[in-house]
């Protein structure tokens, strides 16, 4: 035997230097969850270690991460049902819990990188990220609803919105708004292939958000494509995108592989909801080693083809590494 593939894993040394793909906190953006109120603090019941903040706990949240080493984060508003409409009004209130938790962020923390979500889910009464008209969701008119939320973003201090809404043309409407406001240096991560998925379960818990009626389908793709990610690819590169992202992760290694070996925009990938649960609730009941599955499975999110993760998990590997 000549070629002996062991001589490479002998020692811990020559296995670090060998080791083709590395995670950094440079690589991470970390979900926040924002609700009303003060020194709220609620655990987001199938997300251990999760919670939804009022802006005045988040801010001290924020502050620890940020001494962790977490340098990106991606807010998500928790509505209270009284707000919510069928047109998400509530959504470009420019003094929605929404923006003033954006300012209060950039006030206290200019440094960190804000990456905003824009969809009506969070602020509609159907629970659907579009407008619903006889169970049916209207595209060009959510446009317009999604431009305005874009625009009280930015104006709020948001260095990259993110829609993850799925309506055709999101990206190149949004693009629109915020160049001919003057907002040309606010970034566009677009949610380029996500799919209707049974791995968001926990975040509509946390944000009370699942659909009323029906289900995501006809905007969210089939998890049976992944040829279809290259066209949602092309749309939104075309329409301006500045990162493609694919989500959920870890059932779609080979969408975010297929998006990097054909894009050369920065790629992200969103370690949702559910994966965070599965492996939280799996280490909680002593079947796998929740830490050791943590940063594999990051790991190979990464080597897949991720530039960056979005991750539950992002403060919990930042003290990991502090260990
Ligand atoms: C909705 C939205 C969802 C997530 C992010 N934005 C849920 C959905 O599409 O129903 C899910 C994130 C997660 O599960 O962690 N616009």
């Amino acid at each position: 035997m000549n070629r002996r593939p062991r001589r490479n894993r002998q020692t811990e040394v020559i296995r670090n230097m060998v080791q083709e793909t590395s995670l950094s906190l440079n690589d991470f953006i970390y979900p926040l969850f924002i609700i009303e109120g003060q020194n709220q603090r609620i655990e987001v019941k199938s997300m251990p270690g999760i919670n939804r903040f009022s802006i005045d706990t988040l801010l001290e949240e924020i502050h620890t991460c940020v001494e962790l080493g977490v340098k990106a984060f991606a807010p998500f508003p928790g509505i209270a049902e009284q707000y919510k409409d069928k047109t998400a009004t509530e959504s470009w209130n420019p003094d929605g819990l929404f923006p003033r938790a954006i300012r209060e962020i950039k006030k206290n923390f200019p440094q960190v990188a804000l990456f905003t979500d824009i969809a009506m889910d969070p602020y509609s009464s159907d629970g659907h990220d579009g407008i619903v008209e006889n169970g049916e969701i209207l595209n060009d008119e959510t446009l317009e609803v999604l431009g305005k939320m874009a625009l009280v973003q930015a104006q709020a201090g948001a260095d990259v919105v993110a829609p993850s809404d799925m309506m055709d043309g999101r990206i190149g409407h949004i693009r629109r708004v915020l160049d001919e406001n003057g907002f040309h240096k606010v970034g566009i991560m677009a949610y380029t292939a996500k799919y209707a998925s049974a791995f968001y379960g926990p975040f509509r818990d946390a944000l009370d958000s699942a659909p009323k009626a029906g289900d995501k389908k006809t905007y969210q793709m089939n998890y049976a494509n992944s040829r279809e990610a290259l066209v949602e690819a092309e749309l939104d590169t075309a329409e301006g995108a500045d990162y493609l992202m694919v989500k959920p992760a870890l059932s779609y290694l080979d969408v975010i592989k297929l998006l990097r070996d054909n894009s050369n925009l920065p790629i992200a990938a969103y370690n949702v909801s559910g994966e965070y649960a599965m492996v939280k609730a799996a280490d909680q009941k002593g079947w796998v080693d929740g830490e050791k599955i943590m940063v594999e499975t990051l790991t190979s999110i990464k080597r897949a083809g991720a530039d960056i993760i979005l991750s539950y998990f992002a403060k919990e590997y930042a003290q990991y590494l502090k260990k």
